[in-house]
């Protein structure tokens, strides 16, 4: 690193941060923040002569991270992806839709369109609402915990439980009837998953770049028209589901054109359940590892919402995402300029010891606990309560029903650098 000027990152580390593998080496990604955010937490990643991306800063500090998310005139959703992304895929994107996401929706929007889009659906994802829908997740979390104990007393939680039951919630609220689940399933691991082999399962990894970028519009295109389908049915007949709501929303007095409706229902029904299986997954791992805060949390109810939180900011399940500068700035004494592209890392902030005291430990009495797995700011997750209220209930049904869990072999995590977390979780269980 350098001593003065701009710090650029040596090679080695630049390739840690984008190459989605080390996001499956947890432990060694945690100590290279941890140097990173001390000695140099902004900084900036430049490619080397293959040119495959555009320079970024990246930013390793919670207060800096924190200052990002909130200060949402100087740091733009829009133009540049939101997410980390070759040029090869931004090119892809801009020659097939004219713009530089495959999708337009909410986390691409800036003010003034953002706000309007998001009032759309926001009373719809508060808590008052949601307590309509309890019963039904309720009636969801137990169906999968049938399945856990039918396959007991050793099986995997992340195949049985935490990957399909947040799936399942979502495309209930989108209306989306069960067997085209894994359909959809499908089409959201070609557009995301792509970056993990076994999650993938679309054989990706044999194909080329372009191939693989024609493989994700051609998944974009059916999810449009999938969704264009359950749209026309919920304007006939609208229930209180949220795509009712999505499907009968008016913007200044007019429909929402097909493109964005779309990408309305694309950003629920994708932004829903790698995030929440994973941090389930997560809590699950946390308390086998630790059978006394089982027993604790089996006999003390209240003490769940501290897990839950915890859990969320412990896997930090969107690991980042990124801004540009809206104008000429400072952050973490380095000078910025507009147009500057930025990588917040939430995995980085969340793991900030002068926020957090021991980072790294599971600490579910943890408080305050002001974490940054939801972002912050006029982007912050839209679905935070839901997250939190799956979780819950899930978690109310396994504490019900099982009696003991204990790890059964090494966890496995995903390679990827975007949304993250296990893809395995060997577990042993006893039932209730
Ligand atoms: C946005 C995390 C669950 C829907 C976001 C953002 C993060 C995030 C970090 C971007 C925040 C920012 O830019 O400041 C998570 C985590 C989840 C989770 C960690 C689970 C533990 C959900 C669920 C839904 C959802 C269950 C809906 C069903 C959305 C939407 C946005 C969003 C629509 C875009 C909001 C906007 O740009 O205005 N989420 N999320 N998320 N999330 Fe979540």
């Amino acid at each position: 690193m350098m001593a003065s000027g701009t710090p650029i990152l040596p090679p080695d580390t630049a390739r840690e941060v984008i190459d989605p593998h080390s996001y499956a080496e947890w432990g060694s990604l945690l100590d290279t923040f941890d140097r990173l955010r001390a000695e140099s937490p902004v900084a900036k990643i430049v490619p080397d002569e293959e040119g495959l991306f555009e320079p970024f800063w990246l930013v390793t500090r919670y207060e800096d991270v924190m200052r990002m998310s909130k200060d949402n005139r100087t740091f733009l959703n829009n133009p540049r992806p939101v997410v980390f992304s070759l040029n090869s895929a931004i090119e892809f994107s801009r020659a097939a839709t004219g713009s530089d996401m495959l999708v337009d929706s909410l986390v691409v929007f800036d003010a003034p369109v953002h706000p309007k889009y998001r009032r759309l659906t926001q009373d719809w994802f508060m808590p008052r609402n949601l307590a309509k829908i309890e019963g039904e997740i309720r009636i969801i979390a137990n169906r999968v915990v049938d399945k856990l104990l039918e396959a007991g007393p050793e099986l995997d939680f992340c195949k049985l439980v935490s990957a399909p039951y947040p799936l399942h919630v979502v495309m209930q609220i989108l209306g989306v009837p069960e067997e085209d689940e894994p359909r959809m399933l499908m089409l959201t691991q070609q557009m995301f998953g792509g970056q993990d082999a076994d999650l993938s399962g679309t054989g990706m990894e044999n194909m080329t770049p372009e191939q693989v970028l024609q493989l994700v519009s051609g998944a974009v295109k059916s999810f449009e028209d999938y969704f264009a389908e359950i749209a026309n049915q919920r304007r006939e007949n609208p229930t209180d589901d949220v795509a009712s709501v999505i499907a009968n929303a008016t913007v200044d007095g007019e429909p929402l054109p097909d493109r964005d409706m779309a990408g309305y229902y694309i950003i629920v029904a994708t932004a829903g359940h790698d995030t929440t299986s994973a941090s389930t997954a997560g809590a699950m791992q946390a308390l086998a590892q630790d059978p006394e805060q089982w027993a604790k949390v089996k006999a003390d109810r209240s003490l769940l919402p501290g897990i839950v939180e915890e859990a969320i900011r412990w896997t930090t399940p969107v690991q980042h995402f990124m801004r540009t500068a809206a104008e000429d700035t400072e952050l973490g004494n380095q000078a910025i300029k507009k147009g500057d592209w930025l990588m917040m890392s939430y995995v980085a902030a969340n793991h900030d010891p002068a926020q957090f005291e021991n980072p790294r430990k599971f600490d579910a009495a943890r408080s305050p606990n002001r974490h940054l797995a939801f972002g912050a700011g006029a982007h912050q997750c839209l679905g935070l309560h839901l997250a939190r209220l799956e979780m819950r209930i899930l978690f109310e049904a396994l504490l019900d029903r099982v009696e003991t869990v204990e790890l059964a072999g090494e966890p496995k995590r995903s390679t990827s650098t975007f949304v993250g977390g296990l893809k395995t979780l060997p577990l042993r269980i006893t039932p209730a």
